[in-house]
């Protein structure tokens, strides 16, 4: 027997000619707001399969995946073209760490992600955990053009609900956009423009930090993080900083 579940497309949004939202009809998987499963389609006789992250909460029925188009990757332009009443492939076992499990209690929880690295932190924004344990919750998207900076409805829904307990703010870094802070998340933790925007400390006694995007954008966080005495989050040795590298 196949370890592998069939999942049927409900519907496909292109948000961008690269950027889409699959939502996806599936036997039903417990997991923890954060992580991620294995999503698979067969290509040439092999199947393959990349991780995703999930973005809808744990109680939600219908799943849903937000994914690019790398062109030359194998997996994700197949994804992109899936239409509604299609059929790809789930791993029974989602997992990852990059949960509120894992998290110490903080006063503000920053949540910071580049691209596609939104998707699990909308997952975890829509449980109950992140605002019945920290006092607020910054929410940091990082995109190359203001196009990029999707799910506007959902994060305007989350403003409305948590008031001014929560802050959204938005990088955009090959284009100016009025309403955006410019350049890249690390330089901003650096100069202090990040805390600025938020107005919030950035600081280990009163932040948990989690980070999930481009590897390189971790590091580099990692690093303006751990000038300000900021440490990765293990549980023999905890610190502030947990993250999620998506290549
Ligand atoms: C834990 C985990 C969770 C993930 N969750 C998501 C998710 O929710 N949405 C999503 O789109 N991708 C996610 N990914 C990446 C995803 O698994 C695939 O790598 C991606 O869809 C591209 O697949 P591919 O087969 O087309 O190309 P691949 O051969 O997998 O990747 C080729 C190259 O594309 C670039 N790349 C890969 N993924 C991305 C990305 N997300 N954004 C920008 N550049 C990328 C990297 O340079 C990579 O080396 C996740 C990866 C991990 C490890
Ligand atoms: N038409 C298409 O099919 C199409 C269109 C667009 C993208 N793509 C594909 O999508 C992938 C790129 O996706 P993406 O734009 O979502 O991801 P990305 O390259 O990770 O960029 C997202 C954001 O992260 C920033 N970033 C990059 N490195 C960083 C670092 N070290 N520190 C801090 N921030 C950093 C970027 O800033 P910078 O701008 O300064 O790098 C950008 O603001 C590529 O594989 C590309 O081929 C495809």
């Amino acid at each position: 027997m196949s370890k592998w579940l069939e999942g049927r497309v409900i519907d496909n949004r292109h948000w961008t000619e690269a950027l889409f939202s699959l939502r996806v009809e599936a036997p039903r998987l417990p997991f923890e707001a954060g992580q991620f499963v294995k999503l698979a389609l067969d290509v040439e006789g092999e199947r393959v399969a990349r991780p995703f992250s999930f973005v809808n909460a744990p109680e939600d029925p219908v799943l849903e995946f937000y994914g690019v188009i790398v062109p030359e990757g194998p997996l994700s332009p197949r994804l992109a073209r899936l239409a509604a009443g299609g059929t790809l492939y789930l791993s029974p076992n989602p997992s990852g760490f990059l949960v509120l499990s894992e998290v110490p209690d903080a006063e503000t929880l920053w949540l910071l992600a580049t691209g596609t690295g939104l998707a699990p932190f909308l997952s975890i924004l829509r449980t109950e955990t992140p605002w019945r344990r920290f006092r607020s919750v910054v929410l940091v998207h990082a995109a190359r053009f203001a196009r990029e900076l999707v799910y506007r409805d959902a994060i305007e829904a989350l403003s409305r609900a948590h008031g001014a307990r929560f802050r959204y703010l938005t990088f955009v870094s090959r284009e100016q956009a009025a309403g955006s802070l410019a350049g890249r998340i690390p330089a901003a933790i650096g100069d202090g423009r990040l805390e600025q925007a938020a107005a919030a400390r950035l600081a280990p006694e009163t932040s948990q930090v989690m980070l999930c995007g481009n590897p390189d954008m971790l590091k580099d966080a990692a690093a303006a993080l751990a000038a300000r005495g900021m440490k990765k989050h293990r549980r023999r040795s905890p610190g502030q900083i947990t993250v999620e590298s998506f290549w």
